[in-house]
């Protein structure tokens, strides 16, 4: 499909599986599959940029990742922490606003120094919003947005019969930014694993057997070019 023909999705989600069977294939140590895993994500990031993508969600750490082994979760938490710091200058010169979604409670205070210092400092910035889930589940989401709403209800800022989906939605990690129109899988299973339960509505799903590590600019136009070919009626009858 030419550039021209292609309807490019606003909000693109990916669920990066596959690190560790990357690795394994290869008789690597797991994390080598992680560190593999953050060079194509920020790669992933530039041709999404390019593409005309506005925004880029990625599954990084889930609320149910911390019953991998301690050396595992400690590396996982090394490679963000890294990431962040490391890769400032290069948000700013590319103009890239990077946001954390997920409960951050429960992150090393170093980590939350990080992810402040990387959201302030890209604030400003207009082009692609990074959003990267860490210590992220889709239903600790909801949880916590009720929980807003219900102290909202009890302080008298709001009814309950003003409870609405704005509401909740506005009490989200993703509060302000639109839901994802397409949410890609790789490596072959096919489940959306407690990743943005309540913004993937009407997300069209894409799934391959590629594993994150092997993920390339041409597997994402793949996925643009089978959500191209997708009818989104949104429960109506033709596409809004
Ligand atoms: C799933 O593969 C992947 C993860 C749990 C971690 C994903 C994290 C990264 C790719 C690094 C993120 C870095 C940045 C910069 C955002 P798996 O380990 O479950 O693979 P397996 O199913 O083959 O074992």
């Amino acid at each position: 499909m030419s550039e021209e023909e292609r309807r490019v999705p606003g909000h693109v989600a990916i669920i990066m599986d596959g690190n560790g069977r990357w690795a394994k294939r290869r008789g690597l140590p797991r994390n080598m599959g992680h560190a593999r895993g953050a060079q194509v994500v920020e790669q992933i990031l530039e041709d999404a940029d390019d593409l005309g993508i506005r925004v880029l969600t990625v599954y990084a750490f889930s609320t149910e990742n911390w019953t991998r082994p301690q050396s595992e979760v400690t590396a996982l938490m090394n490679l963000l922490n890294r990431y962040l710091r490391s890769s400032v200058g290069k948000c700013m010169k590319n103009n890239v606003r990077v946001r954390i979604i997920g409960d951050r409670t429960k992150l090393s205070d170093e980590l939350v120094e990080s992810i402040r210092n990387m959201e302030e400092t890209t604030a400003g910035n207009t082009g692609i919003l990074f959003q990267i889930a860490i210590n992220y589940g889709g239903r600790d989401e909801i949880v916590r947005a009720v929980r807003a709403v219900a102290e909202d209800v009890r302080s008298g800022v709001l009814k309950p019969e003003e409870i609405t989906e704005e509401a909740i939605a506005a009490h989200t990690d993703t509060a302000g930014e639109p839901d994802p129109d397409l949410l890609i899988r790789t490596c072959g299973d096919e489940r959306i694993s407690n990743f943005l339960l309540w913004q993937s509505a009407y997300t069209e799903l894409y799934f391959t057997d590629v594993a994150w590590p092997d993920f390339t600019r041409e597997e994402l136009e793949k996925a643009i070019d089978a959500y191209n070919g997708r009818d989104r009626r949104f429960g109506g009858l033709k596409e809004k």
